[in-house]
């Protein structure tokens, strides 16, 4: 569904992005991993078409997604939801507000047909009663639910996730993974999810992607492990200080 072709992108001086080849598959669930600035949100900037590479291209479903401008580009965009780390919900506005508004913004339904949406995104990520409260009094686990709720209601294919579980207690941080897991099945969702918690991560995904070096190494995931031979790939995963890369 995905194909990012030989991306290339140098950003102040340094090559970010050196030769980046990844295959996201319709259904599939990507595990974006790799150390912190490696590149992983500027790679995802990408794909949003929020960032033009300066070699490479990006195929989405056979169109040069690198090339589109205007109208052309937010038909794309529609397709897509985020999820950041933040929630980046609006601090002034209720949940039902903050879910209301890329309705309100982007579509055209009226008032009775987007309360239906609300409270049908609600349900998908099993949050009841929380329409009228504001982003400050919700944890910070019913945080990200109301993210990915906002983004679930615009009926995404294609789903990005930028470190939702960072800074999430390790229980909660599982039981979005688990949500992640069954919207994905339930909606038919295609996604790459940026996340630190390995291995749990693999237990969610299809395939693993490791951003290094400004390329990808790649594997698949089976039964919550993955399958490689890839030195560096299995230093990072099992986080061992002996391998061919010196951590510092
Ligand atoms: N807009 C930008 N301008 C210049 N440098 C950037 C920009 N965005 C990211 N970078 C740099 O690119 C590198 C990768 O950043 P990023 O993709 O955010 O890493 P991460 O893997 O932690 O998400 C970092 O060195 C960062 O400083
Ligand atoms: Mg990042």
């Amino acid at each position: 569904m995905i194909r990012i072709e030989n991306l290339q992108k140098k950003l102040a001086g340094r090559d970010v992005l050196r030769n980046v080849t990844l295959h996201v598959e319709k259904g599939q669930f990507v595990a974006l991993i790799g150390r912190s600035g490696s590149g992983k949100s500027v790679l995802l900037k990408h794909i949003a078409g929020l960032m033009a590479p300066d070699a490479g291209r990006i195929m989405l479903d056979g169109q040069n997604l690198c090339a589109a401008r205007g109208k052309k580009l937010e038909t794309i965009r529609r397709r897509y939801g985020f999820v950041f780390q933040s929630g980046a919900l609006f601090d002034s506005m209720t949940v039902y507000d903050n879910l209301a508004f890329p309705l309100r913004e982007k579509t055209s339904l009226g008032e009775q047909e987007i309360r239906k949406k609300i409270t049908q995104g609600l349900e998908q990520v099993e949050l009841g009663g929380v329409e009228s409260k504001y982003p400050s009094q919700l944890s910070g686990g019913m945080v990200k639910r109301t993210a990915l709720a906002r983004a679930l209601v615009m009926d995404p294919e294609i789903i990005f996730f930028d470190e939702p579980t960072t800074g999430l207690d390790p229980i909660i941080a599982d039981s979005m993974l688990r949500l992640f897991d069954a919207c994905r099945k339930r909606l038919n969702l295609t996604g790459i999810i940026v996340s630190h918690r390995i291995p749990q991560i693999f237990s969610v995904s299809q395939k693993v992607a490791m951003l290094h070096d400004g390329e990808i190494i790649a594997a698949l995931c089976e039964n919550g492990s993955i399958k490689t031979d890839n030195q560096i790939l299995r230093q990072f995963v099992e986080g061992t200080v002996e391998g061919p890369v010196v951590y510092q």
